[in-house]
């Protein structure tokens, strides 16, 4: 069984009615990014952060899986199939897929600000006061800019594994993720699906670019795979 390692980022929730980040101009649903998505943006305002990821998590249940999503979820059948995301929503679980590392964290967990390996389930809002057992404000469970990324070994260890390794809307723009590419095995075969994309085929052995959305994008993979 050949192991698919795909790489997703907002893209893939573009045609679920998720906004990317890029594609509004560098803003995050009408935020300047370091504002919601940094540190600093948290000391600075904790309650305009807090608000910002509770509309993230409402938002969630309003939107579905696409297409795409399913796309993935169906290929387990055939393949052993895993997911690294940059996306903080939970599509790819909802659509069924079973291997799923989040990157950037996950909107539906929360953390403790001084411990951050005491990470909760969380599904309502979070408010000011809303303390982990060390009684610190919880916050999100959200990798902001300028912040490590404890998942970062394990996406390398999964993405060295491949034997196909698919890439799925994103910019290549945000770093360490966009150097997962890096860490294939010498000439397996890379997808890079996305309508803008952002790479060069010259720069890599073996690379297609499929350059439409996630949905129809993912479609003609799976024909050229199982052709
Ligand atoms: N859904 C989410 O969880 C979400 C949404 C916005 C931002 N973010 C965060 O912001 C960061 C943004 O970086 P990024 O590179 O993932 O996104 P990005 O916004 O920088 O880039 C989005 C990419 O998706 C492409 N795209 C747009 N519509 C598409 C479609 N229908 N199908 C396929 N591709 C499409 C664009 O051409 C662009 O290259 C991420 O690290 C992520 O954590 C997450």
């Amino acid at each position: 069984m050949k192991h698919i390692v795909v790489l997703t980022g907002a893209g893939m929730s573009a045609e679920s009615g998720i906004n990317t980040f890029r594609d509004a101009d560098g803003l995050w649903e009408g935020h300047n990014v370091m504002d919601v998505a940094s540190p600093e943006g948290w000391y600075k305002d904790q309650d305009l952060v807090l608000d910002f990821y509770n509309q993230r998590r409402k938002q969630l249940l309003e939107v579905i899986p696409n297409q795409g999503h399913d796309l993935l979820a169906d290929l387990q059948e055939t393949h052993s199939v895993h997911i690294v995301t940059q996306n903080v929503d939970d599509l790819h679980e909802r659509a069924g897929s079973k291997q799923v590392l989040h990157l950037h964290g996950e909107l539906r967990k929360v953390r403790s600000s001084l411990n951050e390996d005491l990470v909760y389930d969380w599904r309502e809002d979070l408010n000011k006061g809303d303390l982990c057992e060390l009684n610190s404000q919880l916050r999100p469970h959200i990798v902001w800019f300028g912040e490590a990324v404890p998942m970062l070994e394990k996406a390398i260890e999964i993405t060295s594994m491949a034997d196909i390794l698919v890439i799925i809307g994103t910019s290549m723009q945000v770093y360490p993720a966009a150097s997962l590419i890096n860490y294939i095995k010498s000439g397996i075969p890379i997808y890079f699906i996305d309508p803008r994309p952002a790479i060069n085929a010259m720069d890599y052995e073996n690379l297609t670019i499929i350059p439409e959305k996630a949905t129809t994008g993912l479609g003609k993979f799976i024909q050229l795979i199982d052709s």
